[in-house]
């Protein structure tokens, strides 16, 4: 694999730091972000960490010359939250923190990088989506809806940046064991589950790794689903 230059939102812990590790394990020059960089726990010479809340404007703002700087050929949008409720308890709050983490910080980010790579006339941009967004899931409406939306801006942006060589897929993981689903691992869930198992992050990572590669030139505007089996169409 060329080795590339590589953005990863959200590198310090679960799938992010994961993504992060797998690149600099292929040699690739990675800026990762996080909120809180005296935390972050990977070090390499290889690795620049910056500060990045992907919901507040002014901090992906402050962000840009860093990005710029570093101009990434790469950017995998990975940070995200959830803020479960079932519907008719769901606050506004609830709803706007998930869209606007998830949905706008993807946005956001991809903004501020997409056009060096329209310069460079070439580009991967993998966001990170989720099987809620396709399936749906009782208590996460915010959190589907944001997923959908970026499967949605994935496709437009596979159109619109495809003339130029950059590719646009999201990755749709099923249940993943990490900080975010901790407390859902049950008997009834890995049931519904083909493969039997949650899936770890390496499953993940594999599939990053593979879209990023010049043997995915041809894959673009896809959600490609990593789940086990739980869902299919
Ligand atoms: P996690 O909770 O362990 O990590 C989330 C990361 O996002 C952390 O690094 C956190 O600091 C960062 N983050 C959250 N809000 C942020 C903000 N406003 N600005 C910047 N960074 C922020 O979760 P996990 O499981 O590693 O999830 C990573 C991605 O994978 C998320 O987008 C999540 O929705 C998605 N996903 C996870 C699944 C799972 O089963 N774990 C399943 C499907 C999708």
């Amino acid at each position: 694999m060329e080795t590339k230059k590589v953005l990863i939102t959200g590198g310090n812990r679960g799938i992010g730091k994961g993504i992060v590790e797998g690149f600099l394990e292929n040699g690739n020059q990675v800026l990762a972000t996080c909120r809180d960089i005296t935390k972050f726990p990977i070090k390499s010479d290889h690795l620049t960490v910056a500060e990045l809340d992907i919901s507040d404007a002014d901090s992906v703002e402050n962000f840009k010359k860093i990005a710029d700087e570093f101009g990434p050929e790469i950017l995998v949008n990975n940070a995200g939250i959830t803020k479960d409720n079932i519907f008719l308890r769901m606050s506004d709050d609830e709803w706007l923190d998930v869209i606007d983490t998830n949905l706008t910080g993807t946005f956001r980010v991809t903004k501020l990088v997409a056009k060096g790579m329209l310069k460079q006339k070439w580009g991967r941009i993998i966001n990170i989506s989720s099987v809620s967004g396709m399936m749906g899931n009782p208590g996460q409406a915010n959190y589907s809806a944001s997923k959908s939306g970026i499967d949605g801006l994935t496709r437009s942006l596979a159109k619109e940046l495809g003339s130029r060589n950059i590719t646009v897929n999201s990755i749709a993981p099923g249940f993943i064991s990490t900080d975010m689903t901790e407390n859902l691992a049950n008997d009834d869930l890995l049931k519904k589950i083909p493969l039997g198992r949650m899936g770890v992050v390496d499953d993940v990572v594999s599939l990053v790794l593979f879209i990023s590669s010049e043997d995915a030139n041809y894959i673009t505007g896809q959600t490609l689903v990593v789940d086990g089996g739980l869902f299919m169409k």
